[in-house]
């Protein structure tokens, strides 16, 4: 049976479109801009400040889908560092398929990786550790002890509410580094109320070329701030 359709999104690489949530994996802005922008250079900046939290970056990639957050964070991982990346992921199908995916060239140097993890779900260097689960993101989490990032990237809280309420943000605040970060596509307001009622900041991207996401941490952040006490004096804090 057939579960997705191949899409060509504007910064011409391809994402897929799931029948079973009838959503695409990324915005149509593209996947790669989507990964660089809104997840992986806001949160390695919150990384450099914090000197790399001592050499080693443990990523939870929620969830690793195509992989283009997990593999352009190898891509574009700074000197020295090493990654410890750990992703929870439903779907063993697409994992086996992404042997096959038609990544972008600047994956080229990576396929080995690639290769690796969609027949074996794992892939080990001395600098580089990407560990698929296929197990729910809900019960994943609970068996984590400290990350430092998190790309929150579920499919939207239409489709895919139940790693959008307040109850998983509350598993996730137990386990994020309280000088962490987590970067999400999402500005829903019910999500924005979660993480500023468990007591997070919020900020959004620098960028001008993509549309904003949020980035939450527990800490005082660089970024621009939401002023979300602002927004609540003209709307309810209601959550998923
Ligand atoms: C938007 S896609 C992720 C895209 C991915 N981050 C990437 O860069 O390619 C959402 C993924 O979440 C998975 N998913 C949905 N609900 C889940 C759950 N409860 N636990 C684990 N994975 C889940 C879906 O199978 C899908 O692959």
């Amino acid at each position: 049976m057939t579960e997705w359709s191949r899409v060509k999104t504007k910064d011409g690489s391809f994402t897929l479109k799931s029948f079973k949530y009838n959503e695409c994996y990324h915005s149509s802005e593209g996947a790669v801009v989507e990964s660089l922008y809104k997840h992986i250079y806001p949160a390695f900046k919150v990384a450099e400040k914090n000197d790399y939290f001592g050499g080693e970056i443990v990523i939870l990639d929620i969830c690793f889908g195509l992989g283009y957050n997990s593999f352009l964070s190898v891509l574009k991982r700074p000197e020295g560092v090493k990654l410890k990346i750990i992703s929870p992921e439903l779907d063993l199908n697409l994992i086996k398929s992404l042997k096959n995916f038609d990544y972008p060239s600047e994956f080229n140097s990576i396929k080995h990786i690639i290769n690796k993890v969609s027949e074996n779900l794992y892939y080990k260097d001395e600098n580089v550790t990407i560990d698929v689960q296929i197990k729910d993101a809900r019960e994943f989490i609970k068996s984590l002890k400290k990350v430092d990032i998190i790309y929150q990237d579920a499919f939207s809280p239409k489709v895919n509410k139940e790693l959008w309420t307040k109850g998983y943000f509350e598993d996730i605040k137990k386990i994020i580094n309280p000088k962490g970060v987590l970067t999400t596509y999402s500005v829903a307001t019910p999500v924005r109320c979660a993480l500023y009622k468990l007591g997070f900041n919020l900020y959004t991207h620098p960028y001008e070329n993509i549309r904003k996401g949020t980035i939450a941490s527990l800490s005082e952040l660089d970024f621009e701030r939401v002023d979300f006490e602002e927004k609540l004096k003209r709307i309810e804090c209601y959550t998923y």
